[in-house]
């Protein structure tokens, strides 16, 4: 059942220029009748980064909120922790709006629920990785061993293992990004804002990235907003996004309802630069196999873990996640009934994807004729995901 964890309200925030018979009354009026920032700035002395809007974001999910430089992304972002205060509007956090609080209740609302990961980073050089993961608890007044013990499980999460005692300086950008994530994730917020967190970085990088967060992102199952300029990221990473323009919100949709049900001109021209191949790109619809055993485990735990899951079958895999093959209910049942070995029940001949770029559409008859999900392999076999007939249809259903 979706929950919304987030709702924004009628937004407003107006900046004074330098006119000093500026007036917020003026302006806030003349945008409530439609008027662009242009003319109230003209009339009013004020000037809107942000005007009357409002949407929702569900517990779990990415909302990306898209727009050119100067739409007010960031001003939005810096509402929802309360970094900047609303001119008008409400910010309601699983129901309570943030936007009455005092000091103290922000300060706590910023150590536990929302977290920020900027795009400069904002990492402290002094420090090592792990030290910054930990800085949030430390303030916290965690102590020493139970912080670091929570810190190690974040850089674990973000890929960073054997990095922990490693300088700022010495990291590249992916890497620095990759603990500032760690170090929002640290808190355990409920709700993590990005603004821009991967557009300095090189398309490579922005890609694995962008991997890592939706991985990430499935594993803990938190609520993100996510802004970027990129229509391209916008689309792989949200199930909602939200279009900007000149500080109002032009659309909120899913990818698909966007692409197929543009609200206007203005929408149509953003998702021109949509590239189908890069949206429903197998990267994108694949998941991570929920039951997934070792080798070495054996039958029993196979049945076990398959049992758990509520699934009939289990993805084996060998040291380093290299794929092996997959083992079916009935065939495990026979194993440990004696009538086969755990060797000859598994199923080896299986159909890979090993370029997770190929288009969605290229895998669809493969799928269709598929008996198990389809298996997603990087270079060496490594096990990545598997991508089920259910998620190809959904990636092209509105
Ligand atoms: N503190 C401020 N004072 C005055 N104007 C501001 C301030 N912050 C942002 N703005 C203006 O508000 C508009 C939106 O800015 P911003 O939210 O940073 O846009 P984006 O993140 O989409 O590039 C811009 O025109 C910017 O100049
Ligand atoms: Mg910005």
């Amino acid at each position: 059942m979706a929950e919304t964890i987030l709702k924004v309200k009628n937004l407003y925030k107006l900046f004074k220029s330098n006119d000093i018979t500026a007036n917020e009354d003026v302006a806030l009026k003349l945008l409530q009748e439609g008027a662009d920032a242009a003319t109230v700035l003209d009339k009013s002395g004020m000037f809107a980064a942000v005007a009357d809007v409002s949407f929702e974001v569900q517990r779990g999910e990415i909302f990306a909120l898209i727009g050119l430089s100067g739409s007010g992304k960031s001003t939005i972002i810096r509402c929802l922790n309360m970094l900047h205060t609303p001119t008008r509007g409400q910010i309601l956090v699983e129901g309570s709006d943030i936007t009455k609080y005092n000091d103290e209740q922000l300060l706590e609302l910023r150590r536990t629920k929302i977290a920020m990961v900027f795009q400069n980073f904002g990492l402290m050089s002094h420090r090592d990785v792990l030290s910054n993961v930990c800085y949030g608890l430390e303030i916290r007044g965690m102590g020493k061993a139970e912080r670091e013990a929570k810190g190690m499980e974040m850089v674990a999460m973000v890929g960073l293992e054997g990095w922990e005692h490693k300088t700022i300086d010495s990291l590249s950008g992916g890497m620095k990004q990759r603990v500032g994530i760690a170090r929002a994730l640290a808190n355990d917020p409920d709700i993590l804002l990005m603004d821009e967190a991967f557009s300095a970085l090189d398309p490579l990088v922005r890609n694995d990235l962008q991997f890592e967060l939706l991985r990430i992102q499935e594993k803990m199952g938190k609520t993100i907003v996510f802004i970027t300029h990129d229509i391209n990221e916008a689309f792989k990473l949200g199930s909602h996004v939200g279009i900007l323009r000149e500080g109002r919100m032009v659309q909120v949709a899913t990818p698909e309802q966007m692409l197929s049900q543009p609200a206007n001109d203005y929408v149509r021209k953003f998702i021109d630069n949509v590239d189908p191949s890069k949206v429903f790109s197998v990267r994108n619809i694949m998941v991570t196999p929920s039951c997934m055993i070792k080798a070495t485990d054996g039958v029993n735990i196979a049945l076990q873990s398959m049992r758990n899951n509520g699934v009939s079958s289990a993805y084996i895999v060998g040291e380093q996640m290299h794929f092996i093959g997959i083992i079916t209910l009935e065939d495990a049942l026979a194993v440990r009934a004696g009538k086969k070995t755990f060797e000859e029940a598994v199923i080896k001949d299986l159909p890979l994807i090993t370029d997770m770029d190929t288009p969605v559409a290229d895998v669809v008859e493969l799928a269709a004729s598929a008996k198990f999900p389809l298996v997603v392999v990087s270079e060496g076999n490594v096990l990545r995901g598997i991508v089920s007939k259910a998620s190809i249809l959904s990636s092209f259903c509105n």
